[in-house]
């Protein structure tokens, strides 16, 4: 069986991750969460206190981006963890503050350069599901399966919101919709590599399918591209 390279991109919270990760589990590939290595840099500028709610200091962000060292280790569980210079910051990254944080940092050109050839180097050896939302147009424009996955923005926000109710936190939906909306403007609209389908791309729209639907899609289309 070949091994490929396998770019999911899409919109924030429609399950990207769930689907890359149940993929990489199946086939034993490596799984990638590139949010998360955008969710680090955040978390790194607001504890360094150059992303504030209305700031950036991005002369400061450019000047450190190279000292921001990335890397993703399994756990016990056999889970991907995030881990920041060192310190694993898996739970941390995963706050509505350094989501919308990541967001920011993530329209600057030079994080963007940095993190997409630390990506590229990870994909070197193929065998790799990578998530995010340039992988099929920027990290790899010749991966052999690209999936845009899509679902609405109301379903996106219930499934968010049901994720972190159940997490304990005290949250109204009107501002998980609102916020799921405003991601999606800043991730679509920012001038450098903008979440934009690749034109070789398959739409997955999982607004009405099951979790199984969908992984019975993937496994047809993984199981078509890998044929020797
Ligand atoms: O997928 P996520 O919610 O963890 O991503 C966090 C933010 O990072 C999101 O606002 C978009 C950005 N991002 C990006 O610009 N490019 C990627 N490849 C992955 C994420």
């Amino acid at each position: 069986m070949k091994k490929i390279i396998v770019a999911i991109d899409g919109f924030s919270s429609c399950g990207k991750s769930t689907m890359a990760k149940e993929l990489a589990h199946e086939t034993g590939y490596i799984y990638v969460d590139t949010g998360a290595m955008y969710r680090a840099v955040s978390l790194f500028c607001i504890r360094n206190g150059w992303m504030t709610e209305t700031e950036m200091i991005e002369d400061q962000i450019e000047k450190n981006i190279s000292s921001i060292q990335l890397e993703f280790k399994t756990n016990a569980g056999g889970k991907a963890e995030m881990y920041l210079n060192g310190e694993n910051v898996e739970n941390e990254i995963r706050t509505l503050e350094v989501a919308n944080g990541a967001s920011r940092v993530s329209t600057l050109g030079f994080v963007r350069r940095e993190l997409v050839r630390q990506q590229q180097i990870m994909g070197l050896q193929k065998g790799i599901v990578m998530d995010g939302r340039d992988i099929g147009t920027v990290v790899f424009p010749e991966a052999e399966l690209k999936i845009f996955l899509t679902a609405s923005a109301e379903i996106r926000a219930q499934r968010r919101y049901d994720e972190m109710v159940a997490k304990g936190e005290t949250v109204n939906f009107e501002d998980v919709l609102a916020n799921v909306k405003e991601r999606d403007d800043r991730d679509q609209n920012r001038a450098e590599s903008p979440l934009r389908k690749a034109s070789d791309a398959i739409v997955i729209d999982n607004s009405t399918l099951s979790i199984r639907q969908q992984q019975e899609i993937l496994r047809t289309l993984f199981a078509e591209k890998t044929l020797d």
